[in-house]
């Protein structure tokens, strides 16, 4: 989930979190990523990894992809920078996940 420290982001990470699927939470302020992570963990019991990452900067992708190698990403929902999705996808381990922009 991209932008999921606030807005939209935000509210999407709550809806997946409560249909009980595990979560990565993506955007550039980490004490609001690591507040609303440990809100989901505690309420749902799932496992959510965030990333502290500014997705428009060169690399992004690249650096994503690292962040979460070890991770079976099958759905991928942006609210920012839709553009975005066709470099990630190329990284990501299921290319044929489902992606909302
Ligand atoms: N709200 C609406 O009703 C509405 C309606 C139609 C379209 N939209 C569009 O939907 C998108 C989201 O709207 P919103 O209202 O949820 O916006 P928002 O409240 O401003 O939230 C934007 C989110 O994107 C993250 N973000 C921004 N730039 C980023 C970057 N370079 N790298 C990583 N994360 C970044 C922000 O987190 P950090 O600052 O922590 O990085 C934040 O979590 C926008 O593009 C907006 O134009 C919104």
């Amino acid at each position: 989930m991209t932008g999921a420290s606030a807005g939209l982001g935000e509210a999407f990470a709550k809806q997946i979190a409560q249909r009980g699927m595990n979560l990565v939470l993506v955007a550039r302020r980490k004490e609001k990523l690591e507040a609303l992570a440990t809100s989901l963990v505690n309420a749902h019991g799932i496992a959510v990894k965030t990333v502290v990452l500014d997705l428009g900067r060169e690399g992004a992708a690249e650096e994503f992809a690292r962040q979460t190698s070890e991770i079976d990403i099958g759905l991928v929902v942006m609210t920012r920078l839709p553009w975005f999705w066709a470099v990630l996808l190329k990284m990501i381990s299921k290319p044929s996940g489902r992606v909302f922009a």
